[in-house]
């Protein structure tokens, strides 16, 4: 099912919790400078459809009940019941469409505002993610993009307009996945090892897209991925796993870091870090406050938690996914990516040094 996405204006904009926060203290979205152009990056939490395009095993989402609550109750490919994070991200910074994906794109205008490499399942490892699109092929394709940009327009322009451009980029989450559940529980020397390998590539990867005119960059941290439904249907207890959360902190926690080393060598680079590991903390300690009812059970799925078996046609669905954390095994509901959005885009907390609106108007 290749369908097209997505006209955003069709978007039925629910105000959310933080969004009247934000009009009390009379901060609004309608800032008139919206980038030339928006690139995407990563895994599932930012795919809007390029696995739809790949042969198997890359993971695929683009069947019911996934896409119930997107206008037309459409399955994109998108892992959700209906927008992700990155939808939200492209509305706020004025633009009336997400960026398409780019294996959809057979003519390069269409790519003019932007496009989405994000597959699946990817990680910032070549090796993650089967048959998926890594993270550094995606990387390639944009080298390519940037290249065509240059011969269309002459490099002058072409990197003008690539350094008011934003590049969104969400890895690193498949990555400690697969080493956790491939090796189990390792020393912390062993540990340590892979997080700083990990890093190190994604510092490369990063780097790559400085060089082929990349300037503004947001960068989507590692979660508590010790918690979601699939995870803590592995353990008898039932309880986050901690190894997985701590791996992923230790990660996240570096990657920030790193970010600050590469602004101050790299000239003209910004960045925008999201600590989506803190806002899911505090989402879930202010759970009732944000209108979330069910945070461990997923809304669409089968067996413990609704969450050890993917979201599938047969599965089990919930009445009320605007009340869950989870929509299925992995991911969170649009309830939850709207909540991100809004607090990466126009908040204050656990986004640093500034949030993408002020990395938009910078
Ligand atoms: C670059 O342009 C060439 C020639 O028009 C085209 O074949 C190719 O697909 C383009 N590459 C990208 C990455 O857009
Ligand atoms: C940690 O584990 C690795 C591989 O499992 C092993 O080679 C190494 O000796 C261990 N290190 C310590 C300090 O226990
Ligand atoms: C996780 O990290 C905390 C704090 O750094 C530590 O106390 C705890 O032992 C770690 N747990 C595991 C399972 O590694
Ligand atoms: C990550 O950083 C936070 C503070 O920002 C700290 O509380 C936490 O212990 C760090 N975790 C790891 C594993 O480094
Ligand atoms: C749904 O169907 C698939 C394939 O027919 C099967 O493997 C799976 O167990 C079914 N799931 C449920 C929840 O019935």
């Amino acid at each position: 099912m290749h369908k097209e996405p997505i006209v955003l204006m069709a978007m039925k904009m629910k105000p959310s919790f933080i969004g009247i926060i934000l009009l009390l203290v009379g901060i609004t979205g309608s800032d008139a400078f919206v980038p030339p152009a928006f690139y995407v990056f990563g895994d599932s939490l930012n795919d809007v459809g390029n696995n739809n395009y790949l042969p198997d095993p890359a993971p695929k989402s683009n069947f019911p009940h996934h896409g119930i609550n997107f206008p037309g109750g459409i399955p994109t490919g998108r892992w959700s019941n209906g927008f992700i994070g990155i939808d939200y991200l492209a509305y706020y910074m004025g633009f009336r469409r997400s960026p398409p994906p780019y294996l959809s794109v057979t003519n390069e205008v269409k790519m003019s505002r932007g496009t989405n490499f994000a597959s699946s399942g990817s990680g910032i490892l070549d090796s993650t993610g089967q048959g998926t699109i890594s993270l550094r092929r995606q990387v390639n394709y944009f080298q390519g993009v940037s290249g065509n940009l240059s011969r269309r327009f002459g490099r002058p322009i072409a990197y003008n307009l690539l350094s008011a451009s934003i590049f969104y980029i969400s890895s690193g989450n498949n990555d400690i996945l697969e080493y956790f559940f491939a090796l189990g529980p390792q020393n912390k020397t062993t540990n340590y090892q892979f997080i700083g390998t990990l890093l190190d590539n994604f510092k490369v990867l990063l780097t790559t897209l400085y060089n082929s005119g990349a300037r503004k960059f947001g960068v989507l941290g590692t979660s508590t991925i010790g918690c979601i439904p699939i995870v803590r249907s592995s353990t008898p207890s039932g309880d986050c796993v901690e190894e997985l959360n701590n791996l992923s902190q230790q990660f996240k926690n570096e990657t920030r870091v790193m970010l600050q080393q590469l602004k101050s060598t790299m000239v003209g680079m910004k960045y925008s870090f999201v600590d989506s590991y803190e806002m899911t903390n505090l989402i879930k300690a202010n759970s009732n406050r944000f209108g979330f009812r069910e945070l461990l059970n997923a809304c669409c799925g089968s067996g413990r938690f609704n969450g050890e078996a993917p979201c599938t046609p047969n599965a089990t669905l919930c009445s009320d996914p605007d009340k869950y954390f989870s929509w299925d095994a992995y991911h969170p509901t649009q309830a939850i990516s709207q909540l991100v959005s809004e607090m990466s885009f126009f908040g204050t907390m656990h986004v640093t040094p500034v949030n993408i609106r002020q990395l938009v108007n910078s």
